[in-house]
């Protein structure tokens, strides 16, 4: 992919389809209990999708290490292999339990960008904090309490803290994150899963969240930074170990610094393309649901780094 090609173009609605189908499989079983089930028809249909496409593709973020995962494992190679070196990030299903459970934000959600520009995080647990764009550079900070990034957030933006708002996933692990938020007068929209859509919520008009805290998995945060990329905000993370095992998977990908803090860009740089599709319905992108035509529509986003496209694709797609 240089800057402007055909092939970039082809590219953009080639990641479109492929989390299309994704979607469109996982929505097969939303509300049915098996998150298991419907992750693997997602997988499925987004690695068929993949593989018409020409490409030499790389999977650098996907669904775990090849012993532990048949399709789409780190190190897969997809595409025809005719295209250009492509390394890709993907989460065929983000928000298995949602999706399970019937509730809502739950996505297809893939990002590219040329050789060497995404990182090859383990996967673990990563500390994350995101903001939209239009603030000072380096206004969020890990090292710094959640109380005081939402108060520099409030003075930046002019307004009381009391006017800010922090998406937090609702795990125990965050209770000290959210109770110093609700002293120092912030509010906090609690998510069950999905921090994908949870941290991008930060970066997307009309949802009411300023920002985003707290710790989920790490190739989750490699995507949400691609997508932030592509919308402006700003991204840290941090990734957490919970054993040896976890600090050898990283040293498996070069990790050498444990304890450092990666921005958005450490994450995803060059020109970045990211695509979204609803599986459930969500706050930014609505989900699978039955097309007046008769078979299914979609609605994706999907936007590009260098150009700051910002494209919704609604598609419906034949019963056929
Ligand atoms: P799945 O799609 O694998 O179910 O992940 C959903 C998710 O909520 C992610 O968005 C998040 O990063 C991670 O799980 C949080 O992990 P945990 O559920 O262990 O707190």
């Amino acid at each position: 992919m240089t800057d402007n090609t055909p092939m970039e173009r082809v590219l953009t609605l080639e990641i479109v389809r492929a989390c299309e189908q994704a979607a469109i499989a996982a929505a097969d079983w939303i509300g049915r209990g098996d998150n298991k089930a419907a992750d693997a028809a997602a997988v499925e249909a987004m690695r068929n999708a993949f593989n018409k496409i020409d490409m030499d593709g790389t999977v650098v973020i996907g669904e775990g290490e090849r012993d532990e995962a048949p399709m789409l494992y780190i190190g897969e190679k997809v595409g025809t292999g005719k295209g250009e070196a492509i390394d890709i990030a993907l989460d065929p299903l983000e928000g298995t339990t949602i999706t399970a459970k019937g509730s809502t934000d739950a996505l297809a959600v893939v990002a590219f960008a040329r050789k060497g520009n995404l990182l090859n995080a383990p996967d673990t647990y990563m500390e994350k904090i995101a903001v939209g764009p239009g603030l000072p550079e380096g206004i969020i900070d890990l090292d710094k309490t959640s109380a005081e990034n939402a108060q520099a957030i409030a003075d930046a933006k002019g307004v009381d803290i009391k006017d800010i708002t922090c998406c937090v996933l609702d795990r125990p692990r965050h209770s000290q994150i959210i109770d110093d938020l609700r002293a120092a007068g912030c509010r906090v929209k609690l998510i069950p899963d999905g921090d994908v859509a949870g941290a991008m919520q930060s970066a997307m008009p009309g949802t009411g969240v300023d920002f985003y805290m707290g710790t989920g998995g790490a190739p989750e945060g490699v995507l949400a930074a691609a997508g932030l990329r592509c919308l402006g905000g700003q991204f840290q993370g941090r990734l957490v170990f919970r054993n040896d095992d976890e600090r050898a998977r990283a040293a498996k990908w070069g990790i050498t610094d444990l304890n450092r803090k990666y921005n958005r860009d450490d994450l995803a740089s060059g020109d970045v393309i990211f695509a979204a599709t609803g599986v459930t319905n969500g706050v930014w992108v609505r989900g699978v649901e039955k097309s007046e035509f008769g078979g299914l529509r979609t609605e994706t986003l999907v936007m590009r780094s260098h150009t700051k496209t910002i494209r919704r694709i609604a598609t419906d797609h034949s019963a056929e």
